[in-house]
């Protein structure tokens, strides 16, 4: 798993922070019931001196937290999020990590302020923030227990959000914070990998072919906070298959002047220097030539997708099935890939602001493939 996050997946130190955070973040409300429920004595000692503990790991987490994440990019949202959605969500995270400093703090100057100072886990002594003053206490007491409060009606609701987004929604944004997110992939993987590998849909080995006449690739991107759609309606996809059907190879073309969103003036300017810029760069292509077999009919190709003149390497995730129907024998490659248009150059001068046109653009395409002649 990467360590570091990108434009499209939380990187594993990241998820480590948020998981490591939610787990004692909940332990905290169950530490501070429990403490609650005790008499004034030594057992409640106990359970508030590992209530603190607990807590002051969190302040530290979440500190380091916020470090690596100004050392590091952050995924994007999805652009099918509206405007507000995208600003409530930035707010909703703030907010959370306000709280995840502000909360421990708190509870910090509490206990200086009585006079009970902090030790973490027995191990060292925290120097006091506050001299003991009963004023201080009471006011830095009831802080912290509105902020806990605050804390976990925020966090109950961004969890809502999250489970919106994956059941609702459909989008990644849950699945790309989740530990372990390839672990059923997989599992899924190792299963199929005995006898029987390769039957999972009936392609022919050797070179398969498709085009715009056998299927679509479409484009979906964000202009003034509306999803908008349009297609390419020239392009070809070869792909060539080993012997037990795995693909060896994957090459898409297209015509960049054949786009087409439905709106002529618009598709004239997506023509110009500034964005496709057709003329210089007439097409636009992937090729890739290495491949993970992700479950029975789900691939990753790794290759390099070129557009205008710029290339980068990309994974490219895709199914291949048997199509149901119709009596040429053959497959359906289909997928979706999220990327930023600026990454390609397209959105030169005033183009490159992302206010109205949204810079990620996810492609989606799905193509029936026979035998090439
Ligand atoms: C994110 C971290 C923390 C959370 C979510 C949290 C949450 C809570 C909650 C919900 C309570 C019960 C509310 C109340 O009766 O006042 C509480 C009580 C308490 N917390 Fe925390 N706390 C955190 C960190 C800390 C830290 C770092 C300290 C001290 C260093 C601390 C010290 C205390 C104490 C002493 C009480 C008992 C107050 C009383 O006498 O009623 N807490 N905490
Ligand atoms: C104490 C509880 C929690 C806290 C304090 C918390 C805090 C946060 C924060 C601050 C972020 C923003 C990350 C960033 O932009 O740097 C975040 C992201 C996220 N959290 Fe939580 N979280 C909590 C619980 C949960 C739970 C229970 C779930 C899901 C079941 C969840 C799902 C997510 C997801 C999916 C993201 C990523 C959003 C994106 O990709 O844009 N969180 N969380």
């Amino acid at each position: 798993m990467p360590i570091r996050n990108t434009l499209e997946r939380w990187g594993s130190v990241a998820k480590f922070f948020h998981w490591a955070i939610v787990l004692l973040v909940v332990t905290q409300f169950f530490l501070a019931l429990i403490a609650e429920g005790l008499p004034v004595g030594l057992q409640k000692l106990a359970v508030l001196a590992r209530h603190k503990s607990v807590g002051i790991t969190i302040l530290v987490l979440a500190t380091l937290r916020l470090l690596w994440r100004a050392a590091n990019r952050t995924p994007e949202m999805p652009a099918t999020m509206a405007v507000w959605e995208k600003t409530a969500a930035r707010g909703a995270h703030a907010l959370l990590y306000a709280l995840l400093l502000a909360v421990p703090l708190a509870g910090w100057i509490m206990s200086s302020a009585k006079n009970f100072p902090v030790s973490w886990f027995g191990f060292f002594q925290l120097p006091d923030l506050v001299a003991p003053s009963e004023t201080t206490f009471d006011i830095a007491h009831d802080a912290h227990e509105i902020l806990a409060i605050t804390l976990g009606v925020v966090a109950t609701l961004h969890l809502l959000a999250a489970l919106k987004h994956h059941f609702l929604n459909r989008d990644v944004v849950l699945k790309r914070m989740l530990p372990f997110a390839r672990l059923p992939a997989v599992l899924a993987a190792l299963l199929i990998m005995g006898p029987g590998a390769g039957e999972a849909f009936a392609a022919a080995p050797g070179t398969l072919a498709g085009s715009d006449t056998t299927g679509s690739l479409q484009f979906r991107f964000t202009q003034a906070g509306a999803a908008t759609t349009g297609a390419f309606d020239k392009f070809t996809v070869t792909l060539m298959l080993a012997e037990d059907g795995t693909p060896t190879r994957l090459a898409v073309a297209i015509d960049a002047s054949s786009l087409d969103t439905k709106d002529k003036d618009r598709d004239s300017a997506l023509r110009t220097a500034d964005l496709f810029d057709v003329k210089r760069f007439p097409q636009a292509h992937f090729a890739a030539t290495r491949f993970k077999r992700i479950a029975h009919d789900r691939f990753e190709a790794s290759g390099k997708l070129t557009i205008r003149d710029i290339t980068r390497e990309v994974t490219l995730p895709f199914t291949l099935t048997a199509h149901a129907g119709g009596n040429t024998p053959g497959s359906v490659i289909a997928g979706e890939l999220a990327i930023n248009r600026l990454d390609y150059g397209v959105g030169q001068g005033e183009w490159r602001s992302t206010e109205m046109v949204g810079n990620v653009v996810t492609v989606i395409w799905s193509v029936k493939l026979a035998p090439a002649p």
